[in-house]
């Protein structure tokens, strides 16, 4: 048993979508949430970039005992997680696009993928398409300009609607039946996809199966917390904690009735 946090990072506020399954699968666990919103997006930059950031936010939540970090972000995984399992003794659990799902649940041969550009060019997405999608027609797309709308909390407006239309509509032409939403800030536009594409197309969220992982590794490495811990949430934002506070408040209000602490980067030293 280990009563250490778990730590869970995005870019931004999209982890969040990681962060809500792993809350709602893992009740006993103490999570640290970091948002880097100072430094979102991380699609166009350089995975050496990319990986600094991620070392920085890794020491952080080091200091602050998690004894497991969520990469809750496909592009940091895409860029960084290799170098962060050599370099950190703890476990690190990533996101991988669903794509094995997508191929195994198609009837019509042909999927779609919406993901960032960063994620589309790393080693991962390559080897699980190649892997999983072999036989399968993928249609990629990069969603431009969706995480700055979650960002923002724009992400059930006008401008929304527009760019998913932009994205989802050539895929729908094109026939596909899954459509796999590879970064962490889309699932916020799930339920706008679902509604443009109707009841014959799935839309996958693959944070389920990361908390299913988190639950897994905890068990076989001997790190869950006390089975009677009611767990806490801990938000750390390097950017605007306000826009944070607002897409809590949605979700909570929606999903959650738990007590959440909020507080920004230049207090994130005193926590704990
Ligand atoms: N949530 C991140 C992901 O899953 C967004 C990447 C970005 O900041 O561009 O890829």
């Amino acid at each position: 048993m280990n009563n250490n946090p778990i730590g869970i990072f995005d870019s931004g506020l999209g982890g969040l979508t990681v962060w809500r399954e792993v809350r709602w699968q893992l009740p006993n666990e103490d999570i640290i949430y970091f948002a880097d919103s100072r430094n979102c997006p991380y699609g166009h930059k350089t995975a050496d970039e990319i990986v600094r950031l991620a070392r920085d936010i890794v020491d952080g939540m080091l200091t602050k005992g998690c004894k497991l970090i969520v990469v809750a972000c496909n592009t940091a995984t895409a860029a960084a997680i290799d170098e962060l399992r050599k370099s950190y003794p703890i476990p690190f659990v990533g996101m991988e696009p669903a794509i094995k799902q997508a191929a195994l649940n198609t009837r019509s041969g042909k999927v779609g993928v919406l993901a960032t550009k960063g994620t589309f060019d790393g080693r991962l997405y390559k080897e699980t398409s190649r892997k999983y999608a072999r036989n399968v027609d993928v249609v990629v797309q990069v969603g431009d300009g969706l995480v700055e709308l979650v960002e923002a909390n724009e992400y059930n407006g006008p401008k929304a609607r527009l760019l998913l239309e932009k994205y989802v509509t050539p895929m729908l032409e094109h026939g596909v039946d899954q459509i796999v939403l590879g970064c962490t800030h889309y699932p916020f536009f799930k339920s706008q996809i679902e509604e443009m594409v109707g009841n014959n197309v799935t839309v996958i969220d693959p944070a389920p199966a990361v908390a299913r992982r988190v639950n897994d590794v905890l068990a076989e490495q001997g790190l869950q917390n006390a089975p009677n811990h009611c767990g806490s949430d801990v938000f750390v934002s390097s950017g605007d904690a306000g826009a944070m506070q607002t897409l809590l408040t949605s979700m909570n209000k929606k999903e959650y009735h738990r007590e959440m602490l909020l507080i920004g980067d230049n207090q994130y030293e005193s926590l704990r």
